[in-house]
């Protein structure tokens, strides 16, 4: 810790900090524009400025480490005046177009103008102009608002590392551009809208349609992933137009991917407004009334089987009421739609544990996961670790862009073998190794050899002499939104239902892919409670109920932490909350005396996933031999690949565009 003094005030600050920091620890906010705690510093707005004791000029604060002793001052008339010469130069070039900008409301130069600035300028001559540039259909850029702070270059080499922006030309005749005009292909790239202090860029499926002090905002949670990302959903008149990502370090720091931003629009497409019951061949509209007595009969009719196929995207509350109902009936099999091999009895086996271990990783060893589409938060923080130069990584399946360095150790279970069995280059780097990470997802566990490759896995995990206690190597990591909570409430599969059956009583609840209904069993009496796409079903009965973002509820990511979102209602129609419903039924039943939120126990508990004690037992693991199958990737388009997102229009057109030019998608696919 150093001493420095702040406007004659005492502070004592770590010795790595800037002045800027400093000043930020007790509260100090110094205007800046190119600063971000993210990225490196580049110190060329200059709008940082404040004085120091023996320099004769300002200096920015931004880039300035602090010693011992050293004096500071912010609120000076050099420094005001500083400030306001800074500001007068950057709008000499910028638009004065405050009322049609979408920044507006929400604008640094605004904000900073109307406190430091001059009410006058003195610069009458042309202003300068520079082109817009077509990013894609998701930024739109007005690059006459560009002050150069650089945020959004960074951006692009430092977090997403795929350079897609830069400077170009020098002095008044620097601009921002893509260098050869093409769409930005990278998964992240609308985080430059954040980052832009001004409103050179801006979101083009948000383009004028609010002003932010028109919006009202929700806290809610991602459910693209298994990441599940901290949102910040923001409303005009009922109907979501805005998603932001709330800044959450131990989940997605302050990111978030451009499908979870824009994949709210699938909310609006075609929903059913009314239940729907099958007459002879066509659907005909009917009253709830009518229609909750259809699902008593459907539950509690003597002597009938029933099949509950639940989504992922179902929250905590409402799978623990089917967990009651179907443990009630005792003739109900409640399930998931995915073939899941490994034995989730052992929360070890399903937790990924926390995201900061990453940073510590010397050896990542990935096996058929591209973590970059399945989970960029976590591939984020391996590649600020490459990037550092502290771990080696490899990856045993297809070789993905992951965005950083990356060795293909080979592309089926066969490399795994040789690994195991200490015959592979890789062992001398993993035996080295302290901080050792396998990771694996979910189509890994469905695979018919994945006992074989398990017991791999373990053999690799006894030969790490050198790792420090307590570590964990193997890491799951699941992409759907709610998977590990419906391991954690202890949901199975039942595998006979992939088999074709006739005359299967079966109740579809949440949103489903439309691939699984596709491949659905042929069955006659299928009841449906959620949203429109399960029409494609040959359903008896369809019941309207909300968007998973609309009714809110705790779900648990992969790395087991239970994260809440809010319920906020802008369905138009008579849909019904799914857990209102289930209590009616439960309670109509005396199955539940009081219809109480039941998960609200476990949630203190299991918050923090840093605070759940693994328990170190293996697995029980069936027989099965290894095959030469190569690792199939889990999904073959980012932008469609889950529920959500492949009913939404926006994400309808990144797809196609992204697959007519020359990306990291059109090589993916
Ligand atoms: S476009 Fe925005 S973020 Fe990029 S340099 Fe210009 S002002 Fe900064
Ligand atoms: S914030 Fe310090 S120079 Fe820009």
């Amino acid at each position: 810790m150093v001493k420095v003094i702040i406007n004659n005030k005492e502070v004592f600050v770590s010795k790595d900090a800037s002045v800027l920091e400093a000043c930020a620890s007790i509260g100090l906010e110094i205007p800046k524009f190119c600063y971000h705690q993210k990225l490196n510093i580049a110190g060329n707005c200059r709008m940082c400025l404040v004085e120091i004791s023996k320099s004769p000029k300002p200096v920015a604060s931004c880039s300035y480490p602090v010693i011992n002793n050293l004096q500071i001052y912010t609120d000076t008339p050099l420094v005001k005046k500083a400030r306001e010469n800074i500001l007068e130069f950057l709008l000499i070039n910028h638009p004065l177009d405050c009322p049609i900008c979408d920044q507006g409301g929400e604008c640094d130069l605004q904000e900073q103008t109307q406190t430091f600035g001059s009410d006058k300028s003195r610069f009458l001559h042309f202003k300068r102009v520079v082109e817009n540039k077509n990013v894609g259909p998701l930024i739109k850029t007005v690059m006459t608002r560009c002050i150069h702070c650089t945020k959004c270059v960074r951006f692009f080499s430092e977090i997403s590392g795929s350079k897609d922006f830069g400077t170009i030309q020098r002095g008044k005749y620097t601009e921002i551009s893509t260098y050869i005009l093409k769409n930005v292909s990278n998964e992240l790239s609308a985080n430059v809208i954040d980052l832009c202090p001004v409103g050179a860029l801006t979101s083009k499926p948000y383009a004028f349609l609010a002003r932010p002090w028109e919006l009202k905002a929700f806290n809610t949670i991602d459910l693209c992933d298994g990441v599940g990302s901290n949102l910040k959903v923001q409303l005009k008149d009922c109907e979501i137009v805005r998603v932001l990502p709330r800044l959450c370090e131990g989940v997605n720091e302050e990111w978030i991917t451009d499908k979870t931003r824009f994949n709210f629009d699938s909310i609006k497409t075609c929903k059913i407004g009314h239940p729907l019951l099958k007459c002879s061949t066509s659907l005909t509209k009917i009253s709830w009334k009518k229609a909750f007595l259809e699902i008593n009969n459907f539950f509690f009719e003597e002597n009938k089987e029933v099949h509950i196929v639940l989504s992922y995207l179902l929250d905590l509350s409402v799978l623990q009421k089917f967990k009651l109902l179907s443990n009630c009936l005792g003739k109900c099999l409640t399930f998931f739609p995915r073939k899941f091999l490994l034995n989730v009895d052992i929360i070890e086996n399903f937790s990924f544990g926390a995201f900061e271990d990453l940073e510590k990783a010397d050896t990542i060893l990935t096996i058929g996961t591209n973590t970059r589409f399945e989970a960029p938060a976590i591939n984020l923080r391996l590649k600020k670790r490459f990037s550092k130069g502290l771990c080696h990584s490899a990856i045993c399946g297809n070789l993905f862009d992951l965005s950083f360095k990356i060795d293909k150790k080979g592309i089926s279970s066969t490399t795994l073998f040789d690994i195991a069995e200490g015959k592979h280059s890789f062992c001398k780097l993993l035996r080295r190794s302290v901080y050792p990470v396998i990771i694996f997802n979910a189509s890994v566990c469905e695979r018919s050899d994945f006992f074989a490759i398990y017991k791999l896995m373990l053999q690799i995990e006894c030969f790490l002499k050198n790792m420090s206690v307590n570590w964990r190597v193997l890491r799951l990591l699941s992409q759907e939104a709610n998977q590990t909570g419906n391991f954690f409430l202890g949901f199975g599969l039942n595998k006979n239902f992939f088999k074709k059956q006739q005359n299967l009583n079966t109740f579809f609840c949440g949103m489903f892919k439309k691939e699984f209904l596709t491949r659905h069993p042929s069955t006659k009496n299928i009841f449906c409670f959620g949203t429109y796409q399960n029409t494609s079903l040959e359903t008896k009965l369809i019941l309207p109920s909300n968007h998973p973002y609309e009714t809110g509820g705790c779900y648990m990511n992969t790395t087991c932490a239970i994260q809440k979102s809010e319920p906020f209602f802008m369905s138009q129609g008579f849909f019904r909350n799914k857990e209102n419903l289930l209590n009616l039924l439960l309670t109509q039943q005396s199955f539940l005396t009081t219809p109480i939120q039941m998960f609200q126990t476990y949630d203190e508990k299991m918050r923090n996933s840093s605070k759940i004690t693994f328990l170190r037992l293996k697995c029980f693991l069936g027989k099965s031999l290894i095959s030469k199958t190569i690792f199939r990737q889990f999904f073959s388009d980012f932008y469609l690949a889950d529920a959500i997102s492949e009913n939404s229009f926006t994400m309808a057109i990144c797809s196609k565009t992204y697959r007519k030019t020359f990306t990291n998608f059109h090589n993916y696919s």
